[in-house]
């Protein structure tokens, strides 16, 4: 079926609340060598899509996450069909996001799903999963699962040194579910994981010092050496607490709004910030805090395109189950209401979806 000339896409605005205008525009109809052009089933929000447009002070479609099937590709596009189905990471800030009816993503940040994922569920995991993916297996330098030569007895070499204590702090949140998932995978643990509604966390609400606390127990019980760790939260200074509970080692961090300087860092703690598009750029922006080597985060970018073909081959073996989700009502007309949800912080546990096409 031809392409139609133009579609629906959303702008995002930095008001207060959270405001969207839904304009006509051109279907893209030239696509660079390596772009996937996707008809969108499904779109999902992450907090940056309305953090990055108020720290900015720009109005765009900032949707990133969707789920759909192929409709054109790149002349060096050769991985994909027309009518495939598929889910994408779209790169930050670039045109043609995903709170549209069609939207464009490089082929290696997109991945097949199977037949029996539905794109709601699908849209939910590329942002959150590839940033915990840069994380654990780039910034923390544990092996990553499609490096790992398994047998039959999921044991090796490699999945063995990943054995290691994890510090987990935000484990509830999108991206700590993710963590948790990809470091159960990569036999990555013990995991101390901290989290709220559910007992299978150490609870954050008591507080910082009851968390210090706890973790300092479990650490001495269990003779643990703490030398990894994520805060997957980055608010109101958690990194300093968290950095206090570390004998040594890393810290990773998710906000580029702080520049992470404060006394209360111990000097034997590094702190690194992970930003999702080195994926897509093989770079951070000027003037992030915290970064890799220039040569690590240009490697992010081969990494990104691994672990997509990883992850939609687990999905296809249905060893790779999503965050649970909300559909928010209206489909691209909800985009709003979805924002403002999440910047209310209302959204608790759950991804936001909308229903496109
Ligand atoms: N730099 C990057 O590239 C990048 C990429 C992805 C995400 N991020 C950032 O990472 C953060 C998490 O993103 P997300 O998508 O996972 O967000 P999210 O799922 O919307 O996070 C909400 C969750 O945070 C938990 N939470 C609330 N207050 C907390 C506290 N005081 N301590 C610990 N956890 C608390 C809540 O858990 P309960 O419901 O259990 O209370 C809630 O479910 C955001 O700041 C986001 O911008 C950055």
């Amino acid at each position: 079926m031809p392409l139609p000339k133009e579609m629906r896409s959303v702008t995002v605005h930095p008001t207060q609340p959270i405001t969207t205008t839904i304009t006509t525009v051109a279907v893209p109809q030239i696509l660079a060598p390596n772009e996937v052009l996707i008809k969108v089933q499904a779109a999902a929000s992450n907090p940056k899509d309305w953090l990055h447009l108020f720290m900015l002070g720009v109005s765009l479609n900032s949707g990133d996450d969707l789920a759909g099937t192929v409709v054109g590709m790149g002349t060096e596009v050769s991985k994909f069909r027309i009518g495939d189905r598929v889910a994408a990471f779209h790169a930050l800030g670039q045109p043609y996001g995903a709170y549209a009816e069609y939207a464009v993503a490089p082929a290696y940040t997109v991945f097949a799903i199977p037949g029996d994922m539905g794109f709601e569920e699908a849209s939910t995991i590329p942002l959150v999963s590839l940033t915990a993916a840069i994380t654990l297996f780039r910034r923390q330098g544990f092996a990553a699962p499609w490096d790992l030569d398994l047998g039959p007895d999921q044991e090796c070499a490699d999945k063995n040194k990943n054995k290691k204590p994890l510090l987990l702090y935000g484990a509830t949140a999108a991206l700590g579910t993710y963590i948790v998932k990809l470091a159960k995978m990569a036999g990555i643990g013990p995991i101390i994981a901290i989290g709220g509604g559910s007992n299978i966390f150490l609870d954050y609400r008591p507080g910082m010092e009851q968390v210090k606390k706890e973790v300092s127990g479990y650490a001495k019980r269990y003779n643990l050496k703490l030398l990894n760790s994520i805060d997957a939260f980055t608010e109101n200074k958690t990194w300093v607490d968290i950095s206090q509970m570390l004998d040594a080692g890393i810290l990773s961090v998710f906000s580029s709004a702080n520049s992470y300087d404060e006394s209360g860092v111990p000097d034997n703690v590094q702190i690194m910030y992970t930003y999702v598009d080195t994926g897509h750029e093989g770079a951070y922006k000027p003037g992030m805090p915290k970064q890799a080597t220039p040569e690590e985060a240009v490697g992010d970018v081969d990494s990104a395109g691994k672990f997509f073909d990883w992850v939609g081959n687990m999905c296809r073996e249905g060893k790779f189950s999503v965050h649970p989700f909300d559909v928010v009502p209206h489909g691209l007309h909800g985009v709003a209401d979805g924002l403002n949800t999440l910047k209310d912080g209302q959204a608790r546990g759950k991804k936001l979806v909308y229903i496109v096409s």
